[in-house]
């Protein structure tokens, strides 16, 4: 791989150990993925930021290289945001979450903080806080956040994995491989939906397709036939990229790269509105919500105000939770939804969700409309849950006093 002149002395380490770090890892991974040079990146997306999902080994790692950042008098040398915590940094009593946890995970903030990081904490940073245009090149770190990237607004982003994030972080550089060349963001495959679906459908469309395509080898499918809107498309890429690793996708007439994205040589395959709502019978278990959980990935403003709007005046189940996940940004520009929702009794929750939380230190069963959180919420996945998975104005009666 070319490396500049600037380049070799920062992996020689003339910048510090930190940087040094950060590119042998970034050059290591050019170099497996036959990269031929580095490219500046506009903004980063760093992941492993809750407590639950790295443990005490990542808080080590983390602290490690806050640390060495510290010693070389190092910050993140471009704009970087950090994934969903695992826990809201202000409400985690609320939560009941216990204070081991919540002392650990306050750690790991300040860990990132102490590196420049900005303590945004949300896989939704495109709503106000780091948003991306059309060919830019970043380095986002969570799945869904990177399919919403590459795909509905036309920047260029691989997955990266949390360590490679952090790299780019503090050296502002990645290799360009992958989603960032041109020729590798074609469409391989032709998706004719045979229905219009709804928003709950466009989650459980992405929920099967992903595994369906991750299974025919497929990486960047083109639909045809459909029109979804913002929320959908987050809510479909979301599901596909948690269940297969789809981190680009297509829809004629939309998204920004449609038109020069297909070949009409390519496989094509059918999906019609039965499969779905009978691949809807295997995600949607039999048992009653003690959680009623909404915001995967982190609401937009207009998904908080329709909780808001539907909640209002109404009175919550006793027995019942129910949580709403956004981003600070979202909630403070919505203050009048935030109340309405919390004077119903239901939590607007920041900086975390119901997958990165502890929720299974409390809760066994939860309700979702979102194709992500069904995947990782179940008993054989990473949550400990039954999951229900409904469309939302099912998932708020489910919480209202005097509805079934
Ligand atoms: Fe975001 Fe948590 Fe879902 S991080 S995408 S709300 S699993």
């Amino acid at each position: 791989m070319h490396l500049t002149a600037e380049q070799e002395r920062m992996l020689e380490g003339e910048e510090g150990e930190a940087v040094r770090k950060g590119m042998e890892l970034i050059v290591a991974l050019g170099d497996i993925y036959g990269a031929e040079r580095l490219i500046p990146v506009i903004s980063v997306q760093v992941s492993g930021v809750s407590y639950k999902t790295i443990g005490d080994a990542g808080l080590e790692f983390i602290e490690d290289y806050a640390r060495t950042m510290k010693k070389d008098a190092k910050k993140v040398r471009v704009k970087t945001t950090m994934n969903p915590a695992g826990m809201d940094l202000e409400k985690w009593t609320k939560m009941g979450v216990d204070r081991k946890f919540a002392e650990k995970q306050l750690r790991i903030f300040n860990a990132y903080t102490s590196m420049g990081i900005e303590p945004s904490l949300t896989c939704t940073p495109y709503y106000f806080v780091s948003e991306p245009k059309f060919g830019e090149h970043i380095a986002w770190a969570e799945s869904s956040a990177v399919s919403y990237a590459n795909s509905v607004i036309g920047a260029r982003t691989n997955r990266e994995g949390g360590p490679s994030a952090l790299a780019s972080a503090i050296t502002g550089l990645t290799a360009e491989y992958g989603l960032h060349l041109e020729e590798n963001r074609k469409a391989d495959i032709i998706i004719d939906v045979g229905f219009e679906p709804d928003s709950y459908m466009y989650a459980a469309l992405g929920n099967h397709l992903g595994a369906l395509l991750s299974k025919m080898g497929k990486k960047v499918p083109y639909f045809k036939g459909i029109n979804p809107g913002d929320d959908e498309m987050k809510a479909l890429g979301a599901a596909m990229a948690a269940t297969g690793s789809i981190a680009l996708y297509h829809v004629e007439n939309t998204t920004p790269e449609w038109k020069n994205a297909v070949n009409d040589k390519l496989e094509r395959i059918t999906i019609s509105e039965e499969e779905i709502r009978e691949h809807i019978k295997g995600m949607d278990r039999d048992c009653e919500p003690e959680l009623i959980a909404i915001g995967c990935p982190h609401a937009s403003e207009k998904e908080l105000r329709r909780v808001a709007e539907l909640v209002k005046g109404k009175k919550k189940k006793e027995g019942k939770e129910l949580w709403i996940s956004v981003s600070r940004a979202v909630a403070e520009r919505n203050p009048d939804a935030v109340r309405i929702i919390e004077d119903f009794g239901g939590l607007v929750l920041r900086d975390t969700c119901m997958v990165v939380s502890p929720i299974e230190k409390r809760f066994h069963s939860t309700a979702v409309n979102s194709g992500k959180a069904a995947y990782y919420l179940p008993k054989e996945s990473f949550c400990g849950q039954c999951v229900r998975f409904r469309p939302l104005e099912e998932l708020i009666n489910m919480a209202v006093e005097g509805e079934t």
